[in-house]
Parts: structure tokens; C-alpha cells; sequence
């Protein structure tokens, strides 16, 4: 298999492999393991398979498309009585190209436009959105055609290295698209990230993070955030990532 173009391809602990982006200077999943890795964040983080059943079409929205091994991994989880609807935000055209030549299976029907790629197989659709995320928000409120999102899987580079992903105004703008009981999760757990979500409107709750890392974090829009995680973004004194 080759690398993407600006990607080196990285063999991780759990045999899956991961990408390096030399643009970034940072590799799309943790070494330990991408697909356990994904298994552990978004997969059960956002308890897929308890809820696909609740909604037909069950929407997911992705926040960099990388490799495809939320999608592949969320394709697993598919059963012929759940209907799914993938969006997938990638600002990396060679990304898209390469996770519909490797990772999207040969029986999707796939057509392109200038803005996206949308395919379509019996109970699953998708549509993998070209572009920078925070300039495709309108696209894809179009493309939901007044539906919500029933889980969002936020798996931009790290709030260091990709700031612009991690802001108030990117998480307002993710809540606006949001069903009431959606589930958004995220391997991090930087303070930062967290400020912004909750000056967003989040609910915010603990998640356990995957292999060294001790948190993840998960986010909803009903219920309270507990005092502990409240009174640990008090007492720091960094401010939520603005645009
Ligand atoms: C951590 S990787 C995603 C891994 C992926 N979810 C997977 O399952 O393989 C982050 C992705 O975000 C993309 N990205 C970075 N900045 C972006 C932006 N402004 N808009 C859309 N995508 C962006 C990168 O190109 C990269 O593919």
C-alpha cells in the first residue's frame, strides 16, 4: 500500500497502520493502536451500537477523514436493518482520494462534484466533504436537508498543532447542526479544547482515554458537566482556543 501524498504510513502496536503528515509534523492516531484506538474513542465512546438502531438514517459526522478507520470501523458496526448517513469533513484531497481507493469497499456506487464525493450502497450513505471544515459548515447543513447529527466523531490533528478546529465559535457551529441527545467525542482532553466546548454550550463528561492517555473526553447537550471537571477549567488559567 502506498502513502497518501505529504503522509508517511506508520505500522502501529495493534498491527493497523496510521498516517504521518509532514504538514502537521503529527500522525492521525495514537501509536498503540488506530483501530483499537478508534474502537475505544468513537466506537463505544459515542455507544454506536446501543443506539443505531434509534434512528433511520443513524447520522454520524466526522471531523477529518484521515485514513477512513472511523468509517471503516463504523461500517463493521452496520447491520441490515440500521441505515446509516457518513459525513466526513477533509481538507486533503489526496486523503479522499486514497480512502476511496483502499478503505470505501468496491460496491459503493460513488459520484463526485466539486465540493464532495457521495456514495451510496444499500443501507449505508455517504458524503466525504472537500475543504477547509469551518468554511464547509453551510454545505453540510444543506446536505443534512433539515435532519441533525446524531454523533459527531472529533478527530481533528491535536488542539496544538490543528487550534483552528478546537474553537468556540467551531463548537457553536457544531451544535447548531446537533440533535438534542447527540454524542460528540474526542481522544482529547486538553484544557483548552475542553474551555471551548463548554463556552460553547457542551456538557461535558470524562471519557477514559486510550492507552497512556489517563482522559478522553465526551460531550452532549443535556444534563450538567460535574463540578470536579468544572472546577478543574476554573483553576486553569489558559483561555479557550477564538478564532
Ligand atoms: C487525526 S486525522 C483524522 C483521522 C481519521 N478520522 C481516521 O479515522 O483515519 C485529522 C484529519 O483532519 C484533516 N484536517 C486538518 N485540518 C482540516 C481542516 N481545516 N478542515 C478539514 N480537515 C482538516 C487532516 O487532513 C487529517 O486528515
Amino acid at each position: 500500500m502506498k502513502a497518501p501524498q505529504g503522509h508517511d504510513l506508520v505500522e502501529t502496536e495493534d498491527g493497523s497502520y496510521t498516517l504521518f503528515s509532514h504538514q502537521f509534523q503529527e500522525c492521525c492516531h495514537s501509536q498503540s493502536g488506530a483501530i483499537e484506538e478508534t474502537q475505544k474513542i468513537y466506537i463505544e465512546g459515542t455507544r454506536l451500537l446501543a443506539r443505531f438502531s434509534e434512528y433511520r438514517p443513524f447520522i454520524i459526522l466526522e471531523v477529518g477523514l484521515g485514513l477512513g478507520i472511523n468509517f471503516q470501523e463504523t461500517l463493521k458496526c452496520l447491520k441490515p436493518e440500521n441505515k446509516l448517513l457518513y459525513f466526513s469533513l477533509e481538507i486533503d484531497v489526496h486523503l479522499v482520494n486514497w480512502v476511496l481507493e483502499n478503505i470505501v469497499p468496491k460496491n459503493f456506487k460513488i459520484s463526485r462534484s466539486e465540493t464532495y464525493v457521495h456514495g451510496h450502497h444499500e443501507n449505508c450513505e455517504f458524503y466525504f466533504i472537500l475543504g477547509d471544515a469551518r468554511q464547509r459548515i453551510d454545505l453540510l447543513a444543506s446536505l443534512l436537508r433539515d435532519q441533525q447529527v446524531h454523533s459527531i466523531y472529533q478527530d481533528a490533528f491535536s488542539p496544538k498543532k490543528n487550534e483552528m478546529l478546537w474553537t468556540i465559535s467551531w463548537f457553536e457551529a457544531l451544535k447548531n447542526i446537533s440533535a438534542k441527545d447527540v454524542i460528540l467525542t474526542t481522544y482529547s482532553s486538553s484544557t483548552r479544547a475542553r474551555k471551548s466546548l463548554h463556552q460553547a454550550g457542551w456538557i461535558l463528561e470524562d471519557l477514559e482515554g486510550f492507552a497512556q492517555k489517563k482522559r478522553a473526553t465526551r460531550a452532549l447537550l443535556y444534563g450538567k458537566t460535574s463540578e470536579d471537571i468544572l472546577a478543574k477549567l476554573l483553576r486553569s488559567p489558559l483561555p479557550a482556543f477564538t478564532d
